[in-house]
């Protein structure tokens, strides 16, 4: 039955769900374009649709007595049968306090996939014997969508599947995974406030490690796109505010710069999605930027709790003046605020970082990874930790997990081991010896449904004319 549904599915996106032909002015085809796309590619991948019929997500009345890393709900053992998770594995979901732009705290939502036996280390036993630890990876998920809905704890894959997560349970890792506030809860969401997701993740560990003794105490964090700047700000985070067992970060396809305010607007959802936080941390007026039909969209797209995938089906037949009536609103002050207090890079970093950037990341781009690479580079005190910058080579920005798989593997365990590493900064081109059009670059398997990230970003099924990302993450100086 789940196969015939995901190849109705399938036969429905073929046939085009979004409707190219609605015109930028016309807000009920975008409405209806917006709907049906949410219906084929998101609803599927839910646990729970709305999220908010599952009490989970609600935060407790006491919740104010809480403090930063405090449990208040704990699902030890969650009913795995609604996830498309790997045998074998199991799933805990949790709420705890983080902290918001002011330092209050926030309610957060977080999951843990468990392996079916934990990973051990020989040269660094995790527990005494007898004892069972689960080495602890936190997972810094990329963008999932910007409301409540699109929290990673409620979606049947856990967002990234065998990109990252299910490979890394295989593999004996317990996954803390924090949904980051907003996503699940309900409060704001700070889209790419990377550091404000640091803290979720941070938290989260600590939330996660007090209810469950089982965990080792020693962690790695690693995230991908969005989560890759979280990654990042993570160790920047473990200088100033450390809390124990803090192995190392792994940044994959990072953009540190979440907006690029030298260039113009460009058609991304992303960065549109962007334009909603910078309106609520730093007062931009979204009315005098937006044309009114694409912002009324948008704001469709989210009354009706659509993520990613139903994003881009509001916008993705559009260039940036469809979108936007003032295309240089990325370099207004709001803005440029923004990028002054949420980038990362540049900063001494409390533990070591591998970058893994794809070279045809088409998503991201290369030049922002690079440029806070030199920037963290040029900070005198990393010259004790080790900066790796790994390129993949001619690999897009989710492809890029699968090629570099080995090495980013490779990397968690020597940590665990704790093996030293070489102090500083040194870069790596990673490539395949087979010649270059013989290389896979397209991620071409499905988890049951279609995977929107499948058919948007290598492109599977879409006709070109409907790749028009360009997220404009690459940042010239800050
Ligand atoms: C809604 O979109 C679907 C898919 O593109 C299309 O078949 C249908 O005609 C649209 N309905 C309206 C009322 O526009
Ligand atoms: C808006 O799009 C719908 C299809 O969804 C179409 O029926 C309608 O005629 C369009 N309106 C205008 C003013 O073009
Ligand atoms: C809130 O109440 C629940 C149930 O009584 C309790 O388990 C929890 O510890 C309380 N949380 C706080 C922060 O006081
Ligand atoms: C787990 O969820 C499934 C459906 O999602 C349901 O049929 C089953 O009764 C649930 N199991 C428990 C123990 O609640
Ligand atoms: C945030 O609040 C905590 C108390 O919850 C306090 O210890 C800490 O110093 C505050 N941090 C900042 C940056 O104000
Ligand atoms: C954007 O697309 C519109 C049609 O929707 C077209 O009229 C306009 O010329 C395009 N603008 C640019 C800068 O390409
Ligand atoms: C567009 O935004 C820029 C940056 O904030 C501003 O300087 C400019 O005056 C705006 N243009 C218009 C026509 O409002
Ligand atoms: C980073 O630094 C290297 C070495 O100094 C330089 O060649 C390169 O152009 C820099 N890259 C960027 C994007 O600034
Ligand atoms: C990496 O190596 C490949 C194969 O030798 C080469 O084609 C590519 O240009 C190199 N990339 C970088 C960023 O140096």
């Amino acid at each position: 039955m789940k196969s015939l549904l995901s190849l109705l599915a399938l036969a429905a996106l073929c046939q085009g769900q979004i409707d190219i032909f609605c015109s930028p002015s016309n807000l009920s085809c975008l409405e209806n374009r917006t709907r049906v796309d949410q219906a084929l590619l998101e609803v599927p991948n839910s646990v729970t649709f709305p999220i908010q019929n599952d009490a989970f997500y609600e935060t407790p009345v006491n919740f104010t007595l809480a403090k930063p890393g405090q449990i208040v709900k704990l699902e030890p053992q969650t009913n795995v049968t609604a996830y498309d998770v790997p045998p074998g594995t199991s799933l805990s979901r949790f709420m705890y306090a983080s902290v918001d732009e002011k330092n209050q705290t926030v309610p957060a939502t977080g999951i843990i996939l468990w392996p079916f036996t934990p990973k051990t280390f020989p040269y660094n036993p995790l527990g005494t014997a007898g004892e069972t630890k689960y080495p602890l990876v936190a997972w810094a998920h990329g963008t999932s969508g910007v409301v409540r809905q699109c929290a990673v704890s409620n979606l049947r894959n856990l967002q990234y599947d065998f990109r990252s997560v299910f490979t890394l349970a295989n593999l004996g890792y317990a996954v803390v995974i924090a949904d980051y506030a907003g996503l699940g809860t309900n409060v704001p969401f700070n889209y790419l406030a990377y550091k404000l997701h640091a803290n979720d993740v941070v938290y989260g560990v600590s939330a996660a490690q007090s209810v469950f003794p089982e965990l080792s105490t020693d962690w790695v964090s690693f995230g991908h796109s969005e989560g890759g700047g979280v990654a990042w700000a993570i160790a920047e985070r473990q200088a100033t505010s450390p809390i124990p067992g803090f192995l190392g970060t792994i940044a994959a396809a990072p953009p540190p710069f979440p907006i690029a305010t030298a260039s113009t607007a460009s058609n991304s959802v992303f960065q549109a999605f962007l334009s909603f936080t910078i309106a609520r941390l730093y007062s931009l007026d979204l009315a005098s930027i937006f044309n009114p039909v694409p912002l009324q969209a948008l704001q469709y797209v989210e009354s009706i709790g659509g993520c990613n995938d139903a994003g881009y089906a509001a916008f993705a037949t559009f260039n940036a003046s469809d979108i936007y009536s003032n295309l240089s609103w990325p370099s207004s002050q709001p803005a440029v605020d923004f990028l002054a207090d949420y980038s990362v890079s540049g900063r001494p970093l409390g533990g070591p970082m591998l970058i893994v950037q794809g070279s045809a990341d088409t998503v991201v781009g290369t030049v922002g990874a690079m440029l806070g690479y030199n920037a963290t580079c040029a900070v005198s005190a990393n010259a004790q930790v080790s900066v790796q910058y790994v390129s993949v080579n001619n690999q897009d920005h989710n492809p890029s997990l699968y090629a570099s798989q080995r090495l980013w593997l490779q990397w968690i365990e020597d940590r665990f081991n704790r093996f030293p590493l070489q102090e500083g900064c040194s870069m790596v081109n990673e490539s395949s010896a087979r010649p270059g059009q013989s290389v896979q670059t397209a991620e071409r398997f499905l988890v049951e449904y279609t995977k929107p990230w499948v058919t948007i970003f290598t492109s599977t099924f879409l006709p070109s004319y409907l790749w028009k990302f360009d997220l404009g993450y690459a940042q010239g100086t800050s």
